[in-house]
């Protein structure tokens, strides 16, 4: 039987005091309805006495929000907890949550006047008192009352005794250890933990709790830490947004206690399907985004895109996963094309998309995938759906290319007109010529420099341009039609570099026209898959235009 770790969010008070990360009651409130969704236990609402949006939003969601434990934060003032004790009134199931700093170092910064005593060893019994006093006083709102030394990590550990016993026989019922600064090391942690807990008779009656910070990027290990040393509570945030470089993330911690019950024996309860979920509701409401590798919950947490991964993982999930996606929310088998992609992933990913690659294509496909991947961040299925059918169109090995496109630069410079210059190769001759030539535009620019490459002008008929793949590395299309005499002839291309692929769709058009006129097999290659398309509507788009810019 696995024992149960309560899991305390604090996203809605600790984690909404990350610079910048404020919400609004409303967003509050429905990442309370999601937080209970998940399953969370206790849920840290606000500071009732900070503002009068905390106080609502703590009083909202006690009597809104079904299922977890409402908590509402206090300083050992009787103003605080009075104004806390009243924004949980209407509820049923309430905590209220006391602090006061107990290091020297907070010490002497926060209770430098002479009301607190002179010397160190005054203010520490000033400390004793305040803290039995607001621990009375949080009862008379509440049974469940919960006390927190700040700044543990750096408290001279028997004070920290002291502190801690003061509050458990005034009433305290959960004890938390914050490790405010994120100083610790997770055995000091654990060690901190078991010194506490040591000094009760009876350390099983109360709830030992761990909060921790992130600054030395240890706040989940000193948390798992502080649960080995007998913690049974855990302060976390989703996404682990919080103070400064934030608290520990719950998505980290609930899938290290799950992913390895064998070393801990630990339930959390916690819905895991839905932690992608409301990682993203919590992201978009504090404006924090999730940074792609970020365990559990980034993009990239189950993507595979190195080839020996891809194809590891297609054989043998667990090769290179220790979870599984779906799990947690994510996706399953997310295998991310992109320049380290290696053949299994490809041709799966192709699979799934319909397209049944033949045996004596797939050398082209790949080479031209790879290419593609040099230039492309990532490539998507609609990337991908573009390489099969231009590879399906472009003439097969063999048929006539008359031009081919070597080089293109254009420079653009408010004060002068684009110029661009233009490298064709002819291949019947093997001449090369290299051209340049101003427009109007980038575009009329390049496709005046290739006319005078190809040593003839052109009617251009149509120049489209759209996006086709997500992100900002997206491809562009271009699709080109020129006219010859009574006929059109189509060209298309496209690349992430725009002006490029309008280059290369001009000239692809060129080869249409050139091989239409020329005597060799292709004629009829042309005439039944471009031509077919046009000849029947010429009439329609015969007006002449200027190339776009
Ligand atoms: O980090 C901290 O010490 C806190 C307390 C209020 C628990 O957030
Ligand atoms: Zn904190």
């Amino acid at each position: 039987m696995s024992e149960h770790v309560t899991i305390f969010d604090t996203t809605l008070r600790d984690g909404e005091q990350a610079p910048g990360a404020s919400m609004t009651v409303e967003e509050k409130v429905q990442i309370a309805h999601q937080l209970a969704k998940l399953g969370v236990d206790v849920l840290e609402a606000g500071f009732p006495i900070s503002s009068p949006a905390q106080f609502e939003a703590v009083q909202r969601i006690t009597t809104e929000v079904d299922g977890p434990v409402t908590c509402a934060l206090a300083r050992t003032k009787e103003d605080d907890i009075r104004a806390a004790g009243e924004a949980l009134a209407a509820g049923t199931d309430t905590r209220i949550h006391t602090f006061i700093a107990t290091s020297d170092v907070h010490i002497n910064a926060k209770f430098g006047d002479e009301r607190f005593g002179t010397s160190m060893r005054e203010k520490r019994e000033a400390i004793l008192r305040m803290t039995q006093d607001a621990v009375e006083q949080a009862c008379t709102y509440t049974d469940n009352v919960e006390f927190s030394a700040e700044d543990a990590g750096r408290t001279d550990r028997a004070f920290l005794c002291e502190v801690v016993l003061a509050a458990v026989e005034a009433g305290a019922t959960t004890i938390n250890i914050p490790d405010t600064t994120g100083y610790c090391m997770p055995d000091e942690y654990a060690a901190m933990i078991e010194t506490v807990r040591g000094a009760l008779s009876d350390p099983d009656a109360v709830v030992f709790s761990t909060h921790c910070h992130d600054d030395l990027g240890l706040a989940v290990a000193n948390s798992l830490a502080g649960v080995k040393a007998g913690a049974r509570q855990i302060e976390c945030t989703i996404n682990g947004i919080g103070e400064r470089a934030g608290n520990a993330a719950l998505e980290e911690i609930v899938m290290a206690l799950r992913v390895r019950g064998d070393r801990y024996g630990i339930d959390t309860g916690i819905n895991t399907p839905l932690l992608t979920e409301t990682s993203k509701i919590v992201s978009a409401s504090s404006g924090f985004p999730v940074q792609p590798n970020k365990a559990i919950v980034g993009r990239n947490a189950f993507s595979h895109e190195a080839g020996i991964h891809q194809h590891g993982v297609l054989k043998e999930r667990t090769t290179y996963e220790i979870m599984r996606a779906e799990d947690v929310g994510q996706d399953e088998e997310q295998i991310r094309l992109g320049r380290h992609s290696g053949r299994h992933g490809l041709f799966r990913r192709l699979e799934q998309l319909g397209f049944d690659v033949p045996d004596d294509q797939r050398d082209v496909i790949y080479e031209q995938f790879t290419d593609l991947a040099d230039r492309k961040k990532e490539v998507f299925d609609e990337d991908l759906r573009r390489l099969m059918e231009s590879s399906a169109t472009a003439p097969r090995e063999g048929s006539a290319l008359y031009y081919e496109l070597e080089h293109v630069a254009v420079s653009i410079d408010t004060d002068r007109k684009p110029e661009a210059t233009i490298r064709i190769r002819h291949t019947h001759g093997g001449a090369v010529r290299e051209e340049q030539a101003t427009g109007d535009g980038p575009v009329d620019a390049i496709y005046r420099a290739i006319d005078h490459a190809v040593q003839e002008a052109h009617a251009l008929v149509d120049y489209t341009i759209r996006s086709i793949s997500e992100g900002a590395d997206a491809q562009g299309e271009v699709n080109v039609r020129i006219r010859h005499g009574e006929n059109q002839f189509a060209g298309q291309a496209s690349g992430t570099d725009v002006l490029r692929a309008s280059a290369e769709a001009y000239v692809n058009a060129l080869n249409r026209l050139a091989a239409f006129r020329s005597d060799d097999t292709s004629v009829q290659f042309v005439m039944d898959g471009i031509m077919g398309m046009f000849n029947g509507d010429a009439e329609d788009t015969a007006e002449e235009k200027p190339a776009k810019s």
